[in-house]
């Protein structure tokens, strides 16, 4: 059975902050080595796979998603060689290591766009995007996607930041230096890419308005038709597959922009992506519900969502993805979670890693870490610092990882250069290791189960209908098992009518039932598995 097991379908990929997971000297910033040295707690977790983001040299104007070399270590993260031996190390534990790749844009201290915008006539003044007059695109972080630049008086575009230009995909010299970039990583043993943005590579070619369209923010009331989605993007991505179907049991995850899951689909097959987001269970209802940080989590809206995914993606043959936090939402536990209190985060967990697709975890989801409060005086995310406080920023899910109850959550010796959530003396991997019912052994053993049970790895999924409320049940159905999923998600205790068939239990956040027949009984918040086999 464990030999069709394919990391990146039938694993778990474990995203990591590098600048907040472990400092190895003493900087307050977390490093490299700090990974590797932490390698055998993500292998003890079960992880199959760590995708680490941006740790290439960066000013730091997006905390690495401004990169300003694409094919090397920023000093304050280590060096190459060191990267080589995370490598070692993780491949030695059956780790594989998976690169974000933030190729939309560079920074602007790229030696690439300090040429570009030396003169007009500089020979990589095309490798990026320079008009005599902006259209109406918008900036995602806020404010227009064009700036002037008096030097040569021409405006560049920058879908993010100012400091974010945008390089011209349609050069055939960037394309080459870019798709040489993934070379170079996959050289050194690289097994998969996270691609930042990429549906946002080409632009429209006759640099067309967007149509308006209502919204909040003026990013928001237009149609982004013109300034991301180009049919340019198919045929590149036949040519990076080919690159990276160059090498054995290669792997790219595309980050849909603006994407639904319909059109995340449309990049990924055979000759195009392995895989792409779609962010189902992190983005709110609605832009207003984001403005406000309302977050509908109840059965209604995740069944709709899993229904809506599973139609898109299952039509198309893809495989899924599931992702719960990342570095730029808010924290699931902080989303479902009253206090504490981590039964919520449980069933988040259990959501997350018995779905239909490869789970992403988020470093510190699996102790619940909790997103940070922050002064508008200590926010350092470009977009916070723009909308707060309607909108705080992304600072909040960046907190140092809480590996215990020493100075600093034994993250660094040092003052962290983000706050460690205050929390930490409770809060931390340390004590919830040791203790049996914790979220980190929940999410342990439930890792376990995924990996070693066909049906919750590959089984397809079948909505239970007449679930009381607050309760969201389903299977997950192969040839030879099923599973039965049921999540309370209210604070009553539920009865669930269960089809009639052999169940045995299998995991359970309160008390295992000692046989199953027509119904189960679950406690407030319970997560209950049952197996058929
Ligand atoms: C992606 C990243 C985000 C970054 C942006 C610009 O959305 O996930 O963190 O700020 O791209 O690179």
């Amino acid at each position: 059975m464990m030999n069709d097991f394919l990391w990146w379908r039938d694993g778990v990929i474990y995203q990591i902050y590098p600048r907040s997971f472990a400092d190895s000297n003493g900087d307050g910033l977390g490093d490299l080595p700090g990974v590797t040295s932490r390698l055998d707690y993500l292998s003890d977790l079960g992880v199959d796979a760590i995708w680490l983001s941006p740790f290439y040299p960066t000013p730091d104007k997006d905390f690495g998603y401004d990169i300003s070399e694409y094919c090397d270590v920023d000093p304050r993260f280590g060096t190459l060689a060191d990267f080589d031996r995370l490598v070692t190390g993780a491949h030695r534990r059956g780790i594989r290591v998976v690169l974000d790749m933030v190729m939309n844009h560079t920074s602007d201290q790229h030696p690439w766009f300090l040429e570009s915008r030396s003169s007009r006539d500089n020979p990589k003044r095309d490798w990026f995007i320079w008009r005599d007059r902006p259209n109406n695109w918008q900036a995602s972080f806020g404010g227009k996607a064009w700036t002037f630049d008096p030097v040569t008086g021409q405006y560049f575009l920058h879908l993010f930041t100012p400091a974010q230009p945008d390089v011209n995909w349609r050069n055939p010299e960037v394309r080459k230096a870019q798709l040489d970039a993934f070379r170079f990583w996959l050289e050194r043993g690289v097994d998969g890419f996270r691609l930042d943005v990429f549906n946002a590579y080409f632009k429209d070619d006759r640099f067309r308005s967007n149509p308006p369209k209502f919204g909040l923010r003026g990013f928001d009331r237009q149609e982004h038709i013109h300034d991301i989605d180009q049919p340019e993007m198919m045929p590149l991505l036949d040519e990076l597959r080919a690159l990276l179907d160059s090498y054995p049991e290669r792997y790219a995850v595309g980050e849909t922009y603006l994407g639904a899951p319909e059109k995340a689909v449309s990049y990924c097959g055979p000759d195009k992506l392995h895989a792409a987001f779609s962010f189902d269970f992190t983005m709110p209802a609605s832009e207003a519900a984001a403005a406000l940080r309302i977050h509908p989590f109840n059965p209604d809206w995740v069944l709709q969502k899993i229904l809506e995914r599973e139609a898109a993606f299952d039509a198309a043959g893809v495989w899924p993805t599931t992702v719960m936090s990342n570095h730029d939402v808010m924290r699931a536990a902080s989303r479902t979670c009253r206090g504490a209190d981590d039964r919520m985060a449980k069933l988040a967990m259990a959501l997350l890693l018995t779905l239909r697709g490869t789970p992403f975890l988020y470093y510190g989801e699996e102790i619940g870490m909790r997103d940070l409060a922050l002064k508008r005086s200590e926010i350092m995310d470009p977009p916070g610092k723009k909308y707060w406080p309607i909108y705080p920023g992304r600072d909040g899910c960046r907190s140092p990882m809480q590996w215990d109850a020493s100075p600093n959550a034994g993250f660094s010796s040092a003052q962290p250069w983000l706050k460690v959530n205050p929390d930490y003396p409770r809060r931390n991997v340390a004590a919830q290791r040791a203790d049996p019912d914790s979220l980190f052994n929940f999410t342990k053993k439930l890792i376990a189960l995924r990996k070693g049970t066909p049906a919750l790895r590959g089984g397809n999924f079948v909505p239970l209908t007449g679930c009381p409320r607050g309760v969201l049940a389903y299977l997950r159905r192969a040839a030879e098992q099923t599973v039965l999923v049921a999540l309370n998600f209210s604070g009553r205790a539920a009865r669930l009518p269960v089809p009639a068939a052999a169940w045995t239990p299998l995991l359970s956040t309160g008390a295992l039932p000692a046989e199953v027949r027509t119904e189960v009984r679950l406690a407030p918040h319970e997560v209950l598995l049952l197996i058929n086999s």
